[in-house]
């Protein structure tokens, strides 16, 4: 056994065995997947939610009177509360259900857009961000004539807070930025930009997509307004996410999107809306994915959030050390708090050509700019390797790595 845990007293063997895929052959060599930050794998139990569902559930929600109708909604609406309870909302109408972290961003830049902000308004983020967590912001900004203010980051890869606080004006109106960077794994100092922010009555929207798999977060403890994250890089399924919103902001911004279930009377006149939540969701939503969400959190509850950090943290640690002995190998992102993820380069040689060797040898990384090329620019470089944890990953299989990326730099260079 290599590691327990206190909580769920598994080792990270039984913790593996409970994820199908990670048996698998690659080129005939055994799967080492280190590319979790793009999306994780699924635990059995999330896997067999969705046949149960699709075998001997399925039906659609909100909507019937009949007995499989009901049921699915009430499964749908469980998922709602524990997510609620998972998180900390205050409400479980708080919880908003989108397709993922880039629907949950969208939302809010899109409807907080149209109630709140004006022309010469702006809006704040950071060198760091995912392309969506600035795109929405730009298209917010080119209708409104707004303006978008970018904080920028130290060379290790954290926020520049001095120069973040100059940023702040009377015209800011939202500051959105990543709880934890996807490309760098810098965690944010978010409890001290929201007391920032606070004090100068702004709101703050959090990118948590690459940190809910790793840490918990409490969103009343937070005081944020508005939280985002993805069911599919925290060992659920994809095409399903949640945006968390404060109920003050959520019933003052009009609907995102426009059909059923969001309204409560339409005629050719005029339309009046339903309640939160369903006031945010239109359409027959992703029933399935989002009833197996539910064995997500569980999963993550019974391995519990305090092992999988440490864990995790442990890989990281061990990681950046055996990588960081490979003569010309360089660390991007080196930040004193961060999540496991690591990127790094090997000389002159490409990301990509250094991802297609290790995936001969049954490695999974992800390569390229990560969809955060102003982050590539700032450090003036094309793109990164990056090996990114999950909580099944082994010492093992960072050792794998390791002998891959020196295998790849005897071919390459
Ligand atoms: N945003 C995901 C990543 O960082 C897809 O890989």
């Amino acid at each position: 056994m290599e590691v327990l845990s206190r909580e769920s007293q598994l080792s990270i063997t039984e913790i593996r065995e409970q994820f199908p895929i990670l048996t698998s052959q690659v080129y005939g060599k055994p799967l080492v997947y280190l590319d979790n930050g793009a999306s994780s794998q699924k635990p059995q139990s999330v896997i067999a939610a969705l046949e149960k569902y699709y075998s001997s559930q399925h039906s659609n929600i909100h909507r019937g009177v009949h007995y499989l109708s009901q049921h699915a909604t009430e499964l749908y609406e469980q998922t709602r509360t524990a997510t609620q309870q998972f998180f900390n909302a205050q409400h479980a109408h708080e919880i908003i259900f989108t397709k993922g972290t880039t629907d949950s961003i969208n939302l809010v830049a899109s409807s907080f857009g149209k109630r709140f902000i004006r022309e010469n308004d702006e809006i704040i983020i950071s060198t760091m961000e995912h392309h969506s967590n600035i795109v929405p912001w730009q298209m917010v900004c080119e209708e409104k004539k707004a303006k978008l203010k970018v904080i920028p980051i130290t060379d290790s890869g954290e926020v520049d807070f001095e120069a973040f606080k100059q940023l702040i004006s009377d015209k800011t109106k939202m500051i959105s930025i990543c709880h934890v960077s996807n490309t760098l794994g810098t965690v944010n100092p978010i409890k001290q930009i929201i007391q920032e922010a606070k004090k100068n009555g702004i709101p703050v929207l959090l990118d948590g997509a690459q940190a809910v798999p790793h840490t918990a977060v409490d969103v009343q403890e937070l005081d944020v307004d508005f939280y985002a994250f993805s069911s599919h890089k925290m060992y659920g399924p994809t095409g399903f996410g949640v945006l968390y919103g404060k109920e003050k902001w959520l019933d003052q911004m009009p609907p995102y999107q426009g059909g059923g279930d969001m309204i409560k009377t339409v005629t050719f006149e005029k339309t009046t809306y339903n309640d939160l939540p369903h006031k945010f969701e239109a359409g027959t939503p992703n029933i399935a994915d989002g009833i197996a969400f539910n064995e997500a959190i569980s999963f993550i509850q019974s391995v519990g959030y305090d092992f999988i950090h440490k864990h995790e943290n442990e890989l990281l640690n061990y990681g950046t050390q055996q990588l960081k002995s490979i003569e010309g190998l360089r660390v991007i992102g080196e930040a004193k708090e961060k999540a496991g993820v690591i990127s790094f380069l090997v000389g002159d040689i490409h990301p990509y050509d250094m991802g297609t060797i290790l995936d001969q040898l049954g490695i999974a990384v992800r390569t390229g700019h990560h969809c955060t090329e102003p982050l590539m620019n700032r450090f003036n470089i094309p793109g990164t390797v990056r090996a990114s944890f999950a909580v099944y990953n082994t010492r093992e299989e960072i050792d794998k790595l390791v002998e891959g990326v020196l295998k790849a730099k005897k071919m390459l260079q």
